[in-house]
């Protein structure tokens, strides 16, 4: 079998942590080349792939590895994802990128165009749609055991932003030039793709209301004034019905809660809990509360919620990623959903500047 050559481009946490572990463990994928413009980054890169060849910038890289790569992986922050995927499908490539694809709907949309144009793949990593307990959620809805989903909540709690590597920019997240925004753009596409694939459709407005609390600290405190907000919270309209999603930095505890309601039943999930209930047939609309009987079924799920490399999730998003490669899915479901989620985010930042003004969102890709 031949193997898949790859270069990994931004060689920080999610890179070091998740991705050249799972990487490490295929047979068909071997990382050859790694780009990163911290010193101490590459230094660690060198140390653990022996023999990889490391270069300071990605055009370095590009240039020097010509036909000796099948694809890039961009783990750099979101602020250089458009720039790095551009240059690597100008290169023949086929581009894995990290989430958010990008910080604009503009950037979204040209790489979308780019990737079609060049007729190479573009992926996002939306691993949470890998994590075993929301495989599960997926598997229910599909049973029909809770018949058709109506609504969702989506919490994300986190006790403090998500931090890079110590080498680098520890903080970027929080600053607006590296992030493009704060806990919205960092983690909100892994919340709104699981609402398009539970509701089974793409919203058609949103509102929202997020708020700063890294301002709120008194003067000469410690905790540095950042530009990117902390606290997100947003409504979404779908044909299908409505979706809430809350997303913390300020949380007293590090989780996830997921509410899908059915006309039949729903599913809750608290990490790894999960908790299916269904209603038993009971003779039509009429019947009085007190006659309903509920099934209650709890099981648990190990999803490794707590490591937040994910590791565990990345194998199996990078067999689609495979087979996107063999069956030419240049723009396939994922790149679409990625952009979705951008114009989600974007929008949704609009709605909240403006006072939480509903605003509309297309359904369709029209690149
Ligand atoms: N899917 C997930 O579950 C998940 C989890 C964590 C991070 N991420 C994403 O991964 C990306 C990286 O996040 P991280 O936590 O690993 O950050 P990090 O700060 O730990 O790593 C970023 C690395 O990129 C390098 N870098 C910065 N700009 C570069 C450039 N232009 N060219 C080459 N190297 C560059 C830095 O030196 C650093 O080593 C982000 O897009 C983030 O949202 C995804």
């Amino acid at each position: 079998m031949k193997k898949l050559r790859g270069a990994v481009i931004g060689y920080g946490f999610i890179s070091g942590k998740g991705h050249i572990p799972a990487y490490l463990q295929r047979k068909d994928v071997e990382i050859v080349a790694v780009a990163d413009i911290c010193d101490g980054r590459r230094t660690e890169a060198a140390k653990v792939l022996p023999g990889v060849r490391v270069y300071a910038d990605f055009e370095t890289l590009l240039a020097k590895e010509k036909g000796n790569l099948d694809f890039v992986d961009i783990s750099t922050p979101p602020c250089d994802h458009a720039r790095i995927a551009h240059a690597a499908f100008d290169a023949g490539l086929h581009v894995l990128c990290e989430k958010p694809l990008t910080t604009t709907l503009e950037e979204a949309a040209s790489l979308l165009k780019h990737a079609r144009d060049a007729k190479r793949v573009l992926f996002p990593c939306h691993n949470y749609k890998h994590a075993p307990v929301v495989k599960t959620i997926r598997e229910i809805i599909a049973s029909g055991k809770i018949g058709k989903v109506r609504s969702l909540n989506l919490s994300t709690y986190r006790n403090t932003h998500a931090k890079g590597v110590t080498e680098w920019k520890t903080h970027w997240r929080r600053e607006k030039k590296y992030s493009g925004g704060g806990i919205a753009m960092d983690h909100g596409s892994h919340t709104f793709y699981l609402t398009f694939d539970w509701l089974a459709a793409y919203p058609t407005a949103v509102t929202a209301k997020m708020t700063n609390q890294s301002l709120n600290a008194p003067a000469g405190a410690m905790t540095p004034k950042y530009d990117t907000e902390d606290n997100f919270t947003c409504v979404l309209t779908f044909p299908t019905g409505i979706a809430n999603a809350n997303l913390t930095w300020t949380a007293g505890v590090r989780k996830v809660i997921y509410t899908v309601q059915g006309d039949r039943g729903a599913i809750t999930v608290d990490d790894d809990d999960l908790q299916l209930a269904t209603m038993e047939a009971t003779g039509g609309p009429d019947v009085a509360q007190g006659a309903v009987k509920w099934n209650v079924e709890k099981r648990v799920i190990q999803s490794n919620w707590m490591d937040a490399s994910h590791v565990s999730w990345f194998n199996s998003m990078f067999d689609q990623f495979m087979t996107a490669i063999e069956t030419g899915d240049y723009v396939g479901k994922e790149a679409k959903e990625a952009y979705l989620c951008i114009q989600v985010i974007t929008t949704a930042y609009r709605s909240a500047e403006e006072g939480c003004r509903e605003l509309p969102l297309a359904t369709e890709v029209n690149v």
